[in-house]
């Protein structure tokens, strides 16, 4: 497995780009244990193993009302029934039942207080070892997702941005990606990919994003601003083209420029056949990307399901106006 790779060489990385070979460039091998630390395998396993390369069909904005479905409706992703969790340590229950729905080409965004279990769901969902399913089922594509360990979740298409991305220093994004992008082909058994044609499929990638290609000679967000992070999740994403993307708080410490590139990336992304869960404090995030279900989540249980007016409504007249609507 990729991690491998990353803890078996020695020297230092080099900083310039692309003029490198492939593994010219090795790891430290303090970046390794960054790596696992930084997140648990999923996202790091999901680049190293689901990278796709279909072609997709990008769309602005999704709608699914009225829509009538040639093909059958849409199939189903991400069934949740029921789910609790409970903190590993502690036994103390977050999720009390959760049930969620997620069809392909869908948006969905869950908001709710601080402290209502939103990021927990989200990490339950890609197998975070702090939590502890206690109760329910989770079906991805018909396969029981909490059989699977986290690197298999993001093997099937779950791709996760943390609320708070970690840094890993001493890896630069542009390695951190080709490294992923490769061990990818290795599964599929293709050949690597070579620096200076990976520069040229992921640097659309940072352009569409606003960001400096410089981000990619610098290490995995070491010293990155918050907005920074963020572009760098969803640059991430892009070079991922998960079936699923777990977006939490994408929008929190961005302002509206920012805030809006990443809106655009992300609906770039969307293809008929992938979704997006966004996990939401404001409305102003769905003002640019325009989701299909909004979910109010309270006390780790959904409370309230409805469409975007839902929550124009918890903006105008807080959590007042959920309970009376
Ligand atoms: N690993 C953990 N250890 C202890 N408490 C936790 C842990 N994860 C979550 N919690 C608690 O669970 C509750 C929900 O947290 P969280 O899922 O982060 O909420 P949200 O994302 O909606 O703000 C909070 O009270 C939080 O302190
Ligand atoms: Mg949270």
């Amino acid at each position: 497995m990729a991690l491998l790779n990353l803890s078996s060489s020695s020297s230092s990385p080099s900083t310039s780009l692309p003029l490198r070979a492939p593994f010219a460039a090795p790891f430290p091998k303090h970046a390794a244990f960054a790596l696992r630390a930084w997140r648990p395998r999923s996202n790091l396993a999901y680049f190293c193993s689901s990278i796709r390369t279909k072609a997709t069909l990008t769309i602005d904005s999704p709608s699914t009302g009225g829509a009538s479905f040639p093909d059958g409706p849409p199939r189903v992703l991400l069934e949740v029934k029921d789910l609790k969790a409970v903190v590993r340590e502690s036994g103390q229950e977050i999720l009390r039942g959760v049930s969620l729905t997620i069809s392909e080409g869908e948006i969905h965004a869950i908001m709710g207080k601080n402290g209502s279990g939103k990021s927990t769901f989200s990490k339950v969902l890609v197998g975070h070892p702090d939590y502890e399913v206690t109760e329910g089922r989770v079906l991805f594509k018909d396969q029981n997702l909490l059989d699977m360990e986290p690197e298999e979740r993001s093997h099937v298409g779950i791709f996760m941005s943390f609320q708070s991305p970690v840094e890993i220093p001493g890896v630069s994004n542009f390695d951190f990606l080709l490294m992923a992008f490769n061990a990818r082909r290795k599964s599929q058994g293709l050949p690597p990919v070579e620096p200076l044609e990976f520069y040229s499929l992921v640097t659309p990638k940072v352009a569409a994003l606003n960001m400096n290609p410089k981000f990619l000679d610098r290490n995995v967000n070491e010293g990155f601003s918050g907005g920074e992070k963020k572009r760098n999740e969803i640059l991430q994403l892009a070079v991922l083209q998960a079936d699923l993307a777990i977006l939490d708080e994408i929008d929190s410490g961005l302002d509206v420029d920012a805030l809006q590139d990443v809106a655009k990336a992300v609906n770039g992304l969307l293809t008929p056949s992938n979704s997006v869960l966004m996990i939401t404090h404001y409305q102003r995030l769905l003002d640019y990307i325009n989701p299909n279900y909004v979910h109010i989540m309270e006390n780790g249980r959904i409370i309230k399901t409805g469409d975007v007016s839902l929550a124009k409504l918890l903006e105008r007249e807080g959590y007042r106006g959920i309970y009376g609507a």
